[in-house]
């Protein structure tokens, strides 16, 4: 069976004066759920949203929140970003020494978990956490920042993630974060994503945001 076609706004790429009109009006653009993208100025070269923010912005919204993680101790922080309102939270394999853990405590505290890898972390970091795994956020750009070039070299993995998923019968979305827009969401389609984060292209489109989500949407169901 398909899985459902999904998009997700980089809040990132919203204005910070006003985060509850943002939340309220991706909303009813038709967004699926909400992008938090959380870093802490040491895994990544950037400083954004805290747990106290997206508690701010949660009665603002009724659409899922998720928060993806690009911090050093993701173990520490889960906690307060599921206090906040968050129904996914997503931590890095390359922050996570012990990524089985870390994965099953999300779900332990009643969240989805999702996994992220960069673009030059191979497939196979993966392949023995799956069964803990709800989400799986393959990075096509580095992360830090909004409004880089997507990294067309990660769709290999993607195919490769989507096979081990297939072939072990798991219940696991794949997500893609990083230069999405017009250009680009038909081949990570192809590749097997079914859940895109789109930051700079969906806000900075000139026709606006619900046309930029019903357009991608388009795109994507068209590629499968
Ligand atoms: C990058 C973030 C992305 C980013 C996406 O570190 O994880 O979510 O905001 O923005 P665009 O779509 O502009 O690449
Ligand atoms: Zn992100």
């Amino acid at each position: 069976m398909q899985r459902t076609i999904e998009i997700a706004p980089s809040i990132l790429a919203s204005d910070f004066s006003k985060l509850g009109a943002e939340c309220v009006e991706l909303g009813a653009a038709g967004a699926d759920r909400l992008h938090w993208d959380v870093m802490d100025g040491v895994f990544v070269p950037n400083l954004t949203i805290g747990p106290d923010v997206i508690a701010a912005c949660r009665p603002h919204s009724e659409l899922p929140f998720e928060a993806h993680l690009m911090v050093v101790d993701p173990d520490q922080l889960v906690p307060r970003y599921i206090e906040a309102g968050c129904s996914t939270v997503m931590v890095h394999v390359e922050a996570c020494i012990h990524l089985h853990r870390s994965l099953s405590r999300i779900r332990d505290l009643g969240a989805r978990s999702g996994v992220a890898l960069n673009p030059h972390t191979p497939a196979e970091m993966i392949s023995h956490v799956l069964e803990v795994v709800d989400q799986v956020l393959v990075m096509s750009v580095n992360p830090g920042f909004g409004g880089q070039s997507y990294i067309a070299a990660v769709e290999p993995k993607i195919v490769e993630i989507k096979t081990m998923i297939d072939t072990g019968g798991h219940d696991i979305d794949i997500e893609v974060d990083g230069g999405i827009g017009a250009g680009t969401i038909a081949a990570a389609t192809a590749a097997g994503v079914n859940v895109f984060v789109s930051g700079s292209a969906l806000f900075e489109c000139a026709e606006g945001r619900a046309k930029a989500i019903a357009e991608f949407r388009r795109l994507a169901a068209a590629a499968r």
